[in-house]
């Protein structure tokens, strides 16, 4: 049962329509809100009027049939009808404390909440998720493009598992295929120490690849056009033949590694292993749920490729089209190719394979893909094809659920992709490395008595707390901006202004004296105890929906005005000089449930909370 009265009367006042009018108004939004003014009560109804234009009834008379319809004994105090047809409700005094410690008991138990022991709070609705995140490629360095992927797809893996699902992030890496043999032959060619490679060597080796394979026939034709004189002329000649040599020579590299050629194999592995060690730093200093036991990269679906395409073909999902396989997509001009003319396969070839082993074999129901808003007509097309195959149906009946949660640009101030000043992707450790920095900085301002260790965990804290919290307070589909000093602030909405709030409510509760009853009740009089009562009450509902819609920013939001409705209360209502011990005592067991929900909403959000900053 929900916690959030809104929820409740909105569940109440539509069975009392279906009571009232029948089964057909079971889709009637009940219309129930905060009363404008808190004179006539604390919600009210506004669904009379509309159910009256289509019942051809007179308003009131609508209202009063839902009104004696209605069970509400429980919660509320006799409703009363007024104006047109508005039905006012006021809470019954008990309801709130009621509702209170129900919500308390839900967290019972949740301090330790893991991403593989989830915890069901909302109960019946547990699914197996698969979240795809991070998606690094390998012989590259992770770049802030991947900074989104992480961040959103652990908060989601995290919300989805608190409101009990089982979830099972993926980390679908870029580990095979062309680009990745150019980089072996690359460091073959210029006879590279595998033994003695670092992450600098292979991302110069990925960089000189990339150039070496790229024949640059534009340059030559219209060298030749202007007529450039021969010298000219034939040095472009070699460049383009030499690049078109070193491309072939790259494809026969990817056979070999195909072929499983143990010295080829080797390299591979050496590069990947490379790689994913520096992807492990970022994953610990981002503190992301994922670890190596999630990666299956493209290397993984290699075998299945293959077969997949047969299957395409022999259910007559896929068909030929000048040599490639290709699947048309209804309301598409280009069809999505599963394999090219010469025989190999593409990214999206791999994508189906994935889903079939997600449904199929992980027994998903659902699967996210936290990749940014480029790929999304890749996602709707693969998506569309594995419909058409059939590959979605679940076992019990039905069809699981894809999802793209795309999501824009990290941009600079001149709202352009950010980079660093000579044109280069940031890399992502130095990009933290300077929010720690910088957290540091300010803490150390902030707070100079903090020992030295504390003051280093406060500024890790801050600072990627810092970079977390920008990333998923703005709607996914935004560009956004990245400003440190703005995301650093410890004002307005964000990530440390939570953190700071966090520590003072804690220090409320440390000041408290030791006869403080834990078990107090509740005393909810005070509008502002009302309102922080009310917003505490919405957590349950604000996690569900997050978990529906996989929009983070939700959660930011919420816990962002939950902030600010303590401050409210904190300053008209005395705390620890209360008038009398109970109300002490009351006030002491909401700060303390505030601070909970602070935490395990932060928590979710990977934001790490602390006792001083
Ligand atoms: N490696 C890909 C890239 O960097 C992202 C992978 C996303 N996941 C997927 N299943 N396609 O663009």
């Amino acid at each position: 049962m929900s916690v959030d009265p809104v929820d409740l009367l909105a569940k109440r006042f539509v069975e009392a329509i279906v009571a009232a009018f029948g089964a057909e108004f079971a889709d009637v939004d009940p219309l129930v809100r905060a009363a404008q003014n808190p004179q006539f009560g604390d919600f009210q109804s506004n669904a009379a009027m509309g159910l009256a234009k289509r019942l051809g009834r007179n308003p009131r008379e609508v209202a009063a049939a839902i009104v004696q319809h209605a069970r509400l004994e429980d919660v509320c105090e006799t409703p009363e009808i007024a104006g047109p047809g508005f039905i006012n409700l006021r809470l019954r005094g008990d309801a709130l404390p009621r509702l209170l410690e129900d919500l308390e008991g839900t967290l019972k138990g949740r301090e330790h909440h893991t991403i593989r022991r989830a915890l069901s709070w909302t109960s019946g609705t547990s699914q197996r998720v698969v979240v795809d995140l991070v998606g690094v490629n390998i012989a590259k360095q992770m770049h802030v493009g991947h900074l989104r992927s992480s961040i959103i797809g652990d908060t989601l893996c995290r919300v989805l598992a608190s409101v009990g699902n089982e979830v099972i992030p993926q980390n679908h890496l870029g580990d095979w295929g062309l680009q990745i043999a150019m980089v072996i032959a690359s460091l073959r060619r210029r006879r590279v120490d595998l033994d003695r490679l670092d992450l600098d060597h292979l991302e110069e080796a990925y960089r000189d690849a990339t150039l070496d394979c790229k024949a640059d026939r534009p340059a030559l034709e219209s060298a030749r056009r202007i007529n450039a004189g021969p010298h000219r002329i034939a040095e472009w000649e070699a460049q383009v033949a030499g690049a078109e040599e070193r491309l072939e020579e790259a494809k026969r590299t990817l056979v070999r590694l195909q072929q499983g050629e143990s010295g080829i194999v080797a390299a591979w592995e050496k590069i990947t292993a490379i790689t994913m060690q520096a992807c492990y730093e970022i994953y610990d200093l981002l503190d992301l749920v994922v670890t190596h036991e999630h990666n299956r990269g493209e290397s993984f679906y290699r075998e299945r490729l293959g077969p997949v395409v047969d299957e395409f073909v022999r259910s007559g999902v896929a068909k030929e089209s000048d040599g490639a396989i290709v699947v048309e997509i209804e309301g598409d001009e280009t069809p999505l190719i599963i394999r090219k003319s010469d025989g190999g396969f593409l990214y999206a070839t791999t994508d189906l394979a994935a889903i079939r082993y997600r449904i199929q074999e992980l027994g998903a129901q659902r699967v996210i893909y936290v990749v940014d808003n480029r790929q999304r007509d890749h996602f709707r097309k693969v998506f569309e094809a594995i419909r058409k195959i059939g590959w979605d149906r679940l076992p019990g009946g039905g069809r699981a659920e894809l999802r793209h949660v795309a999501f824009g640009a990290v941009c600079g101030a001149d709202g352009k992709p950010l980079k660093t000043r000579s044109g280069e992707n940031i890399r992502l450790k130095d990009l933290l490395l300077e929010a720690i920095d910088r957290a540091g900085a300010i803490v150390r301002d902030k707070n100079p008595d903090l020992p030295d260790p504390e003051q280093k965990d406060v500024a890790r804290a801050v600072g990627i707390g810092s970079v977390k919290y920008a990333d998923l307070s703005t709607h996914l589909v935004k560009d956004y901006i990245f400003a440190w000093d703005r995301m650093l602030a410890f004002e307005g909405n964000t990530g440390a202004y939570l953190q700071n709030q966090y520590v003072r409510i804690r220090s409320i509760g440390r000041k408290a004296p030791d006869d403080v009853r834990a078990d107090a009740a509740f005393l909810i009089a005070a509008v502002e105890e009302k309102s922080l009562a009310l917003a505490l009450l919405r957590y349950p509902g604000t996690l569900a929906s997050v978990a529906e819609t996989l929009e983070p920013h939700r959660l930011c939001q919420y816990l962002y005005d939950l902030a600010g409705a303590f401050s409210v209360f904190y300053t008209q209502c005395p705390v620890l000089k209360a008038k009398t011990t109970a109300l002490r005592d009351a006030r002491i067991r909401l700060s303390r449930l505030t601070e909970r929900i602070l935490a395990d909403g932060l928590g979710l959000l990977g934001i790490r909370t602390l006792e001083r900053m």
